[in-house]
């Protein structure tokens, strides 16, 4: 067993995207992927465990019953590379199984730092594997993977829970495509997807009953509050989840209750909201399953098994890059 971790060097790029994010004309947004601090790991975390969010039980539920059918469909040797690897439980089927049958170089992908020294610490007493993490974006820290790879060996590509639906489905196509870009031919992709479900349900797992995902939005106003030393008033804002159904997405927002000016010192910005004015700050697509396979096919994969878990309309779909 080996642990190790590639850290960044990004501090004031923040404060750039958040201006960037608050002085678009129209909509103002902010980058979804800054939800994912200490705090709004933790949170996540929770929000996993709820009864309304089925999510991420599906997605294990899918890995730990069909880890070794998986596996089994991987040309090997192959070392693992995972892009958000959250907490790691997930993961550990396909490790388990994975490492039955060779020695296994895992390199988790991950920009909370607190999730992947979680993620280390998780899966670090399975016999026979290697992890090297890198506190990373997913394009970047998937080509300093690549850059490891030894001759023959393949690479698969775990990209779990449903990242892909954060982003619109013309980028997310894309990004497959650039994830296929940096793989060979006959390396794998495993790739999580969020299918179809009534809007009940979704307002549900997007909007629950506790507040912990009301919690997890507007943590991004107090991490910019602690971060950038603004003056967001956290009771100014109320978290928001609408069914977009021409997207087919649940869009998340964070509305202002007043009209009010909010100082934010490190960026160098005074922002306005008007009263029930939002903030986007996420959207979350949900899949057919048929379309999942002409996604693959454009991004320059063959889609060649699809798992659906029976209790939570969800996807497992193992790519292969042609
Ligand atoms: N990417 C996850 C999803 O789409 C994360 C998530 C769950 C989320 N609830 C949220 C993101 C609320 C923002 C707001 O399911």
């Amino acid at each position: 067993m080996l642990v190790q971790t590639i850290t960044p060097n990004t501090t004031y790029e923040f404060a750039a995207e958040v201006s960037a994010g608050l002085t678009k004309p129209g909509q103002k947004e902010l980058p979804s992927k800054y939800l994912y601090d200490d705090v709004g790991s933790a949170l996540f975390e929770v929000i996993s465990h709820l009864p309304e969010y089925g999510l991420t039980r599906a997605d294990e539920r899918l890995l730990r019953r069909h880890a070794h059918d998986i596996v089994e469909r991987l040309a090997t040797p192959v070392a693992v590379a995972e892009l958000g690897s959250g907490s790691g439980r997930k993961t550990r089927h396909i490790l388990e199984a994975l490492c039955r049958r060779q020695r296994t170089a895992y390199y988790p992908i991950e920009i909370s730092p607190s999730a992947l020294a979680m993620c280390e610490r998780e899966l670090s007493d399975i016999d026979s594997i290697s992890i090297l993490g890198f506190e990373r974006e997913y394009l970047d820290g998937l080509l300093e993977v690549a850059a490891q790879r030894r001759s023959g060996q393949h690479l698969c590509v775990l990209f779990l829970g449903s990242t892909i639906g954060n982003f619109d489905r013309p980028a997310g196509t894309r990004f497959l495509a650039e994830v296929r870009r940096i793989l060979q031919p006959g390396d794998s992709l495993l790739l999580g997807t969020d299918l179809e479900k009534s809007s009940a349900q979704l307002l549900a797992a997007y909007d629950d009953e506790l507040g912990v995902t009301a919690a997890f939005n507007l943590n991004l106003l107090s991490r910019i509050n602690r971060e950038l030393d603004a003056d967001f008033d956290l009771a100014q804002f109320e978290h928001v989840a609408r069914i977009n159904h021409e997207g087919r997405s649940v869009e998340m927002h964070l509305r202002s209750l007043s009209r009010q000016t909010v100082r934010i010192p490190a960026a160098g910005l005074s922002v306005q909201f008007l009263e029930g004015e939002t903030i986007w700050t996420e959207s979350s697509h949900k899949y057919s399953h048929k379309e999942v396979f002409e996604m693959a096919r454009t991004a320059g994969f063959r889609c060649v098994v699809q798992w659906i878990d029976e209790q939570w309309p969800f996807a497992e779909n193992l790519l292969i890059a042609e």
